[in-house]
């Protein structure tokens, strides 16, 4: 098709979306949101209901492939290129409060120099460096070295007053949404291992390898036992403890459904017995124990996440706790299962951490403990391919209009992203369909169905299986 026809062809898919969305807008009475608002919480047209979100996808959808389109290719890769240094300039902001800095200034502007004087950093270095930021739309220059908050630079409040968080920096994260936790996490040491991907993939003695210790990750740490051990060891508390944070930044990342869909909870008798496998500190369980308090829950994970876990528990939902229907147990999930009669064995972004050779052991450990009743669920970013694949009928993402990519593109990449960020990380995958399949069918488990979740981003899908 000549290109020219594509350029039209997504101005008007642009155009129609728009004239969704206002419709939408008239029956919905939704907050229509600017790039300047900075109150992201409240509810908003572009999510306001399932074909907002489709919309606003499609908007996003056409509007990043025109740019792909129509900008100079040199001029599009070479912005790509130097990416890092957007996450460089990002983790600055982050790491020096920017983003509350403004907030805290209320409604009025400040000058970098001011901004800087809080953090005790060099006010015309700032001032540098979030001119390239605004220039992404994170944050706005309203005249010269002057900037305020955004919508985009709003996600990075962690919502805490700027004293209590230079006083005590080591509690930055605690109690908030854990998405400055997650930022931090990903431009520090995340960031870092990206930098040795070439170097592991090309050594010949990582270059085939599908060891979680030859991970660019472990490697350029020098890590000699996986990630998840380091932080049970001394002194490695504020190392996990950011972690557990991310994971919540992931849980509030994808809808409440994703979850509380991912299996039909209602429907098990009282009493039934869900275990959540490497739970961490019971993220995906909360709202599950909040709407069926008719169940029992045990959340396994290793022995310092589980403390944390409890306390984590005590704070959300202390009756679950008390009355026994919640409980934590400290177990390694290589090891024998020893809930037998779990209705369903439940594992969220647990089997994209391992390469195949572990998730065969994890599979096994809980068949030896299933009962012919038991259902496994299993919660991980599930990937179509990126060109129109009609035997990927499961969800969102594989069903979008002409031209655009079936998968829309760079307006849902979290699955492909924490394809290559688990890789870096520990050598594990995301996975197709087939691919679990495969795995389940090695191990005694056979894939009953992908469940349906509207709403999730990235193909985050739930897989049911049962012993065969
Ligand atoms: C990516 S996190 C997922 C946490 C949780 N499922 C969630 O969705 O929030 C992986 C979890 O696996 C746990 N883990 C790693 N190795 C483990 C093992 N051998 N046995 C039990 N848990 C383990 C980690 O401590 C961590 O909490």
């Amino acid at each position: 098709m000549p290109p020219l026809n594509h350029l039209r062809q997504l101005a008007e898919l642009i155009l129609e979306s728009v004239t969704t969305l206002e419709r939408i807008s008239q029956e919905t009475n939704a907050i229509i949101p600017t790039l300047d608002d900075t109150d992201i919480s409240a509810p908003q047209l572009f999510n306001a209901t399932a074909e907002a979100i489709t919309a606003s996808r499609v908007i996003a959808a056409a509007g990043i492939q025109l740019a792909a389109l129509t900008r100079d290719p040199h001029e599009a890769m070479f912005d790509t290129v130097h990416e890092p240094y957007k996450g460089a300039a990002l983790r600055v902001c982050l790491e020096g409060n920017v983003s509350e800095i403004l907030r805290d200034a209320g409604p009025e502007r400040l000058h970098a120099d001011e901004i800087a004087a809080e953090a005790h950093i060099d006010g015309a270095k700032l001032a540098r460096i979030m001119r390239y930021l605004a220039s992404h739309h994170i944050y706005r220059e309203i005249s010269p070295g002057t900037f305020v908050n955004n919508r985009l630079s709003a996600v990075l409040d962690t919502g805490k007053p700027v004293d209590e968080l230079f006083a005590k920096p080591e509690s930055k994260h605690s109690n908030t949404s854990g998405f400055a936790a997650m930022a931090s996490f990903i431009l520090g040491l995340g960031t870092a291992a990206t930098t040795q991907l070439w170097e592991t993939i090309s050594n010949p003695a990582t270059a085939f390898s599908s060891r979680v210790l030859d991970s660019a990750l472990h490697r350029a740490q020098g890590l000699d036992v996986p990630l998840w051990v380091t932080f049970e060891q001394p002194g490695r508390e504020p190392a996990r403890q950011l972690f557990e944070m991310v994971m919540r930044a992931y849980n509030n990342m994808q809808p409440a459904s994703a979850v509380l869909e991912a299996y039909p909870w209602s429907e098990l008798q009282p009493g039934s017995v869900i275990v959540d496998v490497g739970g961490g500190v019971g993220w995906a369980m909360l709202p599950v124990a909040k709407a069926h308090p008719h169940l029992r829950i045990v959340i396994q994970d290793s022995e310092k996440v589980v403390k944390d876990g409890i306390n984590n528990w005590n704070a959300e939902l202390p009756e679950a706790l008390l009355s026994e229907r919640v409980t934590f147990q400290a177990h390694d999930f290589f090891t024998a299962q020893n809930v037998k009669n779990a209705s369903a064995f439940f594992m969220r972004y647990i089997l994209h951490d391992w390469p195949d050779e572990d998730v065969r052991r994890i599979l096994e450990q809980l068949r030896h403990a299933a009962e012919p009743h038991t259902v496994l669920v299993i919660l991980d970013h599930i990937l179509p391919f990126t060109f129109r694949d009609s035997s990927f009928q499961y969800t969102l993402g594989n069903d979008a209009p002409e031209p655009l990519l079936p998968t829309y593109g760079a307006a849902n990449t979290m699955g492909y992203l924490e394809d290559v960020l688990m890789m870096v990380n520990l050598n594990g995958k995301e996975r197709t369909v087939a691919e679990l399949e495969t795995l389940l069918a090695s191990t005694g488990w056979k894939l009953k169905q992908v469940q349906r979740v509207e709403g999730t981003v990235g193909f985050f899908l739930p897989i049911h299986a049962v012993p065969v």
